[in-house]
């Protein structure tokens, strides 16, 4: 146990060179999460379904492909927690100095599902780990929880204090607001995305990338083509997550695309 402590004393003060990729459907990796934190790769996406009758949040990619012993808590909450408190090893540490990113995509009902999940970062929560924000001040914190999917936007606004935000639609920052009065900002969508079909060109994405970063928000495009060229382009642009499968070629191409 003493071991495990100054493990995690000396790992909270690494700061390792985070990649600009995250884990698209992270749980259908081989080894979810731990693929990608082997590689440096620190953000993460779940899928998840609120089954009521079972009280449980199960991650899949289709209702008819939930297993009962597959749930946010076993796959993701409960080993964050354990790399953050150091009882669990992981190749990269999570901390405040190297956040996880954590994308919930809520498949069943947004209003229904938001308490459960809410409910669930309640551990995470309790140990001080969460981006949080609370009058007026945006912290941050070991894990980063931001809801995609059919997450409602109107209970993530009115909570208080945050610590489940939005995925904003890239698209949508000047011409939609998140609420009466209310600009689009990091203590609301940390992250902004779209389907890269809906965007036009690259020149486009390049500037949708501008955008998202005047509100001092970071830019994800998904069903983006598996390339290096594709990769690339996004990474000249300085698209902030590179939505991705294959990590160990994504990771390839952005050592390459830093050496160059
Ligand atoms: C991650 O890295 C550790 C340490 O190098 C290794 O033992 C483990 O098998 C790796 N896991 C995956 C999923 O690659
Ligand atoms: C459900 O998940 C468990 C844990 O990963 C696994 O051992 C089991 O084989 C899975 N069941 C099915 C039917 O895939
Ligand atoms: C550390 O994390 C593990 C794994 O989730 C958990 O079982 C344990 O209660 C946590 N301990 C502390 C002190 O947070």
């Amino acid at each position: 146990m003493l071991s495990f402590c100054v493990v995690a004393a000396l790992l909270s003060t690494t700061v390792v060179a985070v990649k600009p990729i995250h884990s698209h459907n992270d749980y259908t990796r081989a080894v979810p999460l731990w693929d990608a934190l082997n590689l440096s790769i620190m953000s993460v996406e779940a899928d998840v379904w609120w089954v009521p009758g079972d009280g449980k949040l199960y991650v899949a990619h289709t209702s008819g492909e939930i297993n009962k012993s597959i749930t946010l808590q076993s796959l993701y909450l409960g080993p964050i927690l354990g790399i953050i408190n150091g009882t669990v090893a992981s190749a990269t540490p999570i901390s405040v100095a190297n956040p996880l990113q954590l994308l919930i995509d809520f498949k069943t009902d947004g209003p229904t599902t938001y308490q459960p999940v809410l409910d669930a970062l309640q551990t995470l929560r309790a140990g001080g780990h969460l981006t949080t924000y609370a009058n007026g001040v945006l912290t941050q914190g070991a894990v980063t929880v931001v809801g995609t999917g059919n997450t409602p936007l109107a209970s993530v606004v009115a909570a208080e204090p945050r610590d489940l935000f939005f995925d904003a639609n890239i698209i949508q920052l000047y011409s939609t607001k998140p609420g009466v009065g209310l600009e689009w900002g990091p203590e609301i969508a940390p992250l902004a995305s779209v389907d890269y079909s809906s965007v036009s060109n690259t020149a486009q994405m390049q500037e949708l990338v501008r955008n998202a970063h005047d509100f001092g928000i970071r830019s994800r495009f998904w069903d983006t083509a598996s390339s290096v060229s594709t990769w690339d382009t996004f990474f000249s642009a300085g698209s902030d997550w590179v939505n991705a499968d294959d990590l160990t070629g994504v990771s390839n191409a952005w050592a390459a695309f830093e050496a160059a």
